[in-house]
């Protein structure tokens, strides 16, 4: 038995089955599918396929539904399929189909699904910038590019994670300046980027009471531009401990990058590409500035102008961008480019990628963008008026976590180790801040509560964390009974199993939609729904206590499959899960 023997995904090999009938019946026959079955039919799948052959085979839909069902002859898939209403087609699994697939999911540490990623995916995610803290925007970019990172690769892409962080631009002007006449170096020492936000912000109020200090900065900025050896030594000194800072909370949230490109990276491609874009008429010069135009037959603009080079020369976030995809091709000729940001950037990417196909790129590219999240108001201290730090952040949902457990221990009276409270609260806490980010369809706005996310109420965390020590703790119950799940006895008795068994099914469909829409809810959905029809399991199912030992074994199977798809999937979002709550 190998670790990684795939399955085919069972609504692949029905509709395979269900195509190659209807391909008897008609030459360039149309796609036809099979879904699962609405609750209101006793069937697991149902196919309207009859129905849309009608115009073509000008038959009643019933005798089409008839004659697939004869070319679908025996099936080692489902029992004899029956029909309904006007001609649907109903489905029902066999059992021993259904002991094929939960014993061969079990049996592999992939749950069967198989590896059928192509090709190399750049991701662009996280990308805070320099000299200022991570806000939540960063935040959730991180946490929502890290969760599709690990999809993308466990469906055996191989992925670039890029961090294309914000190191250079006009504000290193002001930071130079501001660093050189203001800065505390003991507030630096103790914290670097929020010493370098201070002054940054300090300068900017400046300016607004006096607008000539912008020529000192801009000074600084053409000193830095022409390679003046100090200001480039402030600003690598600004980089560094920027990523430095930026890395401890990488390290806390687990996340991982493959190379941190910044946008300084592509300095000295931006005026070549500019010249280029001329050359070819890709882009045109506009009072003394070069756009690109996005226009209709009629000459409106469909888009805003995309600005490659300001009329002073300089060039841009978006020129580096261009760059960027330039590289990209060059060095990892991807499949697909993923970009993770907040909404306001959506016209950005939207300009950028037509940009870049006039110039020829035919690779995939999307935009992940998402919802502003907004942070509760005195939810725990912040910093000199400032915004909360995301450690602060992280702290206290550790520390409220440690704090329920604490709670619920005193009244059930048993005593955990401070070593293991503490580990319990990271793993909760941590579990509670990203899957309040990654379960939302991204595309809402948010608020952040800590309430509702350690809830063990809802779509939650710890709600998903508490069903797989449930069934962990089942697990171990039995054990000690003698009774280990043989991985391979199905014997289904009530109507939660087996539902619980055919959303398990599903998993395979859920990773890859999640990945394929660059949308981790996805899976967060299937994930809570598992954890639903388990329950509603629980509830009507006893395990130990069943009378028949067949029964028995195949419950405690159906608790595993629960409890790996659980941990599996987790761990596609980036989050862990407690040996026992
Ligand atoms: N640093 C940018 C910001 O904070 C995000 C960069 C996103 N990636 C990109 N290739 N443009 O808004």
């Amino acid at each position: 038995m190998s670790e990684d023997a795939s399955l085919i995904p069972v609504l692949h090999a029905l509709n395979a089955q269900l195509n190659a009938a209807v391909a008897t019946l008609l030459d360039d026959a149309p796609p036809v599918s099979a879904d699962r079955s609405k609750p209101e039919f006793s069937s697991d799948f149902q196919s309207a396929a009859a129905m849309q052959l009608v115009k073509i085979l000008r038959r009643n839909p019933r005798q089409i539904a008839q004659q697939i069902v004869e070319a679908l002859g025996d099936s080692d898939l489902f029992d004899p399929p029956d029909l309904s209403g006007p001609g649907f087609i109903g489905f029902t699994l066999s059992d021993a189909a259904l002991q094929r697939y939960m014993a061969g999911m079990l049996a592999s540490d992939r749950l069967g699904v198989p590896r059928t990623g192509q090709g190399t995916v750049v991701i662009d995610y996280s990308s805070p910038n320099v000299a200022k803290r991570m806000h939540v925007a960063h935040i959730r970019s991180t946490i929502i590019g890290d969760a599709l990172r690990r999809l993308g690769g466990f469906v055996g892409h191989r992925i670039i994670a890029d961090n294309h962080i914000g190191d250079w631009g006009t504000q290193f002007g002001q930071l130079i300046w501001a660093w050189k006449h203001w800065r505390d170096d003991a507030a630096f020492a103790a914290d670097p980027v929020a010493e370098l936000e201070r002054i940054y912000v300090e300068f900017n109020k400046k300016v607004e009471a006096d607008p000539s200090f912008q020529d000192l900065a801009r000074e600084e900025l053409v000193k830095l531009q022409s390679g003046d050896e100090e200001n480039l030594a402030i600003w690598s000194m600004m980089i560094e401990s920027s990523k430095h800072a930026f890395d401890t909370v990488y390290d806390r949230l687990d996340v991982r990058f493959d190379v941190t490109n910044g946008e300084s990276f592509y300095n000295d491609q931006l005026q070549g590409i500019v010249d280029d874009m001329l050359a070819a008429g890709q882009a045109e010069i506009s009072d003394g500035a070069v756009v690109v135009f996005f226009r209709d037959e009629q000459g409106e603009d469909v888009m805003p102008p995309f600005l490659v080079r300001k009329s002073d020369g300089a060039a841009l976030y978006a020129t580096t961008d261009i760059a960027t995809v330039k590289y990209r091709q060059a060095t990892w000729d991807p499949a697909r480019i993923i970009y993770v940001t907040d909404t306001r950037q959506q016209n950005h990417f939207r300009q950028l990628f037509e940009v870049v196909r006039r110039m020829g790129v035919t690779t995939r590219l999307d935009h992940v963008w998402f919802g502003m999240m907004s942070l509760p108001e005195g939810a725990f201290s912040t910093r000199k008026g400032n915004a909360p730090s995301l450690h602060d952040l992280l702290d206290e949902a550790e520390r409220r976590a440690r704090e329920q457990q604490v709670e619920r221990l005193a009244k059930t009276g048993e005593e955990w180790s401070d070593e293991e409270l503490g580990e319990f609260g990271r793993i909760i806490g941590l579990g509670g801040v990203k899957y309040s980010d990654l379960h939302n369809n991204s595309q809402s706005n948010i608020t952040f509560s800590f309430d509702k996310m350690l809830s063990l109420e809802g779509n939650t965390a710890v709600y998903l964390q508490y069903t797989s020590a449930r069934t962990n703790s089942l697990i171990r119950k039995a054990a000690s009974l003698g009774k280990v799940a043989d991985g391979t006895t199905l014997k289904l008795v009530e109507p939660q199993e087996r539902d619980l068994l055919l959303h398990a099914m599903d998993f395979d469909r859920a990773v890859n939609a999640a990945w394929d829409h660059g949308k981790p809810n996805l899976l967060a959905t299937h994930l809570y729904e598992l954890a639903s029809h388990y329950h509603s399991f629980w509830q009507a199912c006893p395990v130990l206590k069943a009378d028949d030992e067949q029964v028995v074994m195949s419950r405690l199977n159906l608790s595993l499959l629960t409890r790996k798809t659980l941990v599996l999937g987790l761990s596609l979002l980036g989050i862990e899960v407690p040996a026992r709550m």
